[in-house]
């Protein structure tokens, strides 16, 4: 589905793809992550020579939001260096599901033209959680 982004949101997704460390995939992510009171918290991944110890986009801002107190995720927003759509890995599928209101939007907002978005629901069908 097609969605819009802020302007101020897309553009600092732009600009902290710079502020991304990727020297081993040279893939630049940065996520933002809106809150259930309307404040926005961004993240860009973080690469490591111990490969699996890098930390994507999106968990970053989780971390950030979860950090200063938020507790539920009402939209997610993700961009990159690579031309066209990217979606969260599945490890940060079930990262935003574990915050996620219901109908949570997750927006992959490319360099130029229309963001699409999908639900957390449909990018993570029965997802694990606890309390749902
Ligand atoms: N990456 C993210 O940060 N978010 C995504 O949604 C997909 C992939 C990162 C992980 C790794 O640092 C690089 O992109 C290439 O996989």
């Amino acid at each position: 589905m097609t969605a819009s982004t802020p302007p101020a949101v897309a553009a600092e997704l732009r600009r902290l793809l710079a502020n991304s460390h990727a020297p081993y995939s040279g893939v630049h992510v940065s996520a933002a992550v809106e809150c259930e009171d309307g404040a926005v918290h961004y993240g860009v991944n973080v690469e490591n020579a111990a490969y699996p110890q890098g930390v994507c986009a999106e968990a970053s801002a989780i971390s950030g939001a979860i950090t200063s107190g938020r507790k539920g995720i009402r939209r997610v927003w993700v961009a990159s260096s690579l031309p066209g759509f990217i979606w969260p890995c599945g490890g940060c599928r079930q990262k935003i599901w574990e915050f996620a209101e219901p109908g949570c939007e997750v927006v992959s907002v490319p360099e130029t033209g229309e963001a699409q978005s999908h639900t957390i629901e449909a990018l993570l069908p029965l997802g694990f959680r606890l309390d749902r």
